[in-house]
C-alpha cells in the first residue's frame, strides 16, 4: 500500500498565534481519512496548507512523493478539493460549472457519472444564482470529483446536504475509493464520518490528539450490557452476592464491559443460579460521539 499525501510535522501560526503544532499524518492510496475536531481545532488551516494556499512555518506536505508549498503546485493536478465555500459563478449553469473543471477527454462521460450519483439531473442546466445552499455544495462537491483526482479534500461536505444527498454522497466516496481514489474529509460531527471514513484523525487545538482506525475508535469506547430483570431487588442481590460490578438504569442493570473481561457471562450465571427471571439482554457500543466529546474535553482539562 503506497502513501499519497504525507503531512509531516506541520506548524502554523497567524498573528503570532499558534493554531498547529506538529500536525502529522499521511493517507493511504485508496483510503478515506476523516478529519475531525470541534470549531476552530485547525481543520480548514491543514487543508489550505496541503493545497499550498497558505505559507507554513514549520513541516512539509507532500502529495505523491512531491513536495507541495505555497511556490510549488505540480503536485496539485492530481487533486480535487472544495475548502469552506464552494465558489459559484451565479450565471454559469451547474454544467458549465463543471465543464470549467473537467479534463477535456472524458469530460461528458465523467460529468454525467458525477451528477447522476449526486442527483443533480433535475437542476445541472439551471443558473447557479437560482440553487439553494445545499445544491451549490453539492456543486462544489461535483466539483472537486469530476477530474477523477488521486486525492480528494473536502472540507465539511456534509454541511447543508439533506439526509439522502449525505448517503448519496458516501456512496460516490466510497465507490471511488475502492477504485483506489484517496479522501481527506473534514467535519465536526465525527458520527458524520463514522459510515464513510477508513481512518480517523482528531483534531483539537491543533494538535492530533488521535490516529487511529474507524473501527477503532468504535470499539475503544467500550460496550455495555443492559440486563432487565425480572425483579430487580432480587437481581441486586444476587448479583452483590457473585460480587459482579454494575450500575442500575431504570428497570435494568447495567455492565460496562472489556474485551478481557467476562462480566456478562458472570452475571448471567449469578442471575440464573438464583432464580432471577431475566426479560432482555441488550449490547450497546458506546456512542461514537459520546467518546470523542469525552476526548476532546479530556484534552482541553474539562474532564
Ligand atoms: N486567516 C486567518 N487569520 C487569523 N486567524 C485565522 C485565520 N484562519 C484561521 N484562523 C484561526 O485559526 C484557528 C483554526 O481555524 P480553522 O482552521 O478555520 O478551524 P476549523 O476549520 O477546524 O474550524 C482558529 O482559531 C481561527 O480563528
Ligand atoms: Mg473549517
Amino acid at each position: 500500500m503506497s502513501t499519497i499525501l504525507t503531512v509531516d510535522h506541520l506548524d502554523k501560526s497567524f498573528s503570532g498565534r499558534q493554531v498547529l503544532h506538529g500536525v502529522d499524518f499521511f493517507v493511504e492510496e485508496g483510503h478515506v481519512a476523516g478529519l475531525v475536531g470541534p470549531n476552530g481545532a485547525g481543520k480548514s488551516t491543514i487543508m489550505k496548507a496541503i493545497l499550498g494556499l497558505i505559507p507554513i512555518d514549520g513541516g512539509g506536505i507532500e502529495i505523491a512523493g512531491q513536495p507541495v508549498s505555497i511556490t510549488s503546485h505540480q503536485a496539485l493536478r492530481k487533486v480535487g478539493a472544495l475548502i469552506e465555500y464552494p465558489g459559484i459563478y451565479p450565471f454559469l449553469t451547474g454544467r458549465q460549472h463543471l465543464e470549467l473543471f473537467a479534463a477535456k477527454h472524458h469530460q461528458a462521460d465523467n460529468i454525467k457519472h458525477i451528477v447522476d450519483a449526486l442527483g443533480m439531473g433535475k437542476y445541472i442546466d439551471t443558473k447557479a444564482r437560482l440553487y439553494s445552499l445545499g445544491m451549490k455544495q453539492k456543486l462544489g462537491i461535483a466539483q472537486a470529483l469530476v477530474n477523477q483526482p488521486k486525492l480528494v479534500i473536502l472540507d465539511e461536505p456534509m454541511n447543508g446536504l439533506d439526509p439522502q444527498a449525505v448517503k448519496d454522497l458516501r456512496d460516490i466516496i466510497r465507490d471511488m475509493a475502492a477504485a483506489g481514489t484517496s479522501f481527506l474529509i473534514s467535519s465536526h460531527i465525527l458520527s458524520e464520518l463514522e459510515k464513510v471514513a477508513d481512518d480517523v484523525l482528531i483534531l483539537n487545538h491543533g494538535h492530533i490528539v488521535r490516529n487511529t482506525s474507524m473501527g477503532q475508535l468504535a470499539e475503544s469506547g467500550g460496550v455495555t450490557y443492559q440486563i432487565v430483570p425480572d425483579n430487580l431487588a432480587q437481581a441486586k442481590a444476587a448479583l452483590t452476592l457473585a460480587n459482579v460490578t454494575f450500575t442500575l438504569e431504570g428497570a435494568g442493570i447495567v455492565l460496562h464491559e472489556n474485551a478481557e473481561d467476562t462480566a456478562l457471562n458472570a452475571a448471567l450465571y449469578a442471575l440464573v443460579q438464583q432464580g432471577v427471571a431475566i426479560r432482555s439482554v441488550d449490547r450497546k457500543a458506546r456512542d461514537l460521539e459520546a467518546s470523542f466529546l469525552a476526548m476532546v474535553q479530556a484534552e482541553k482539562g474539562e474532564a
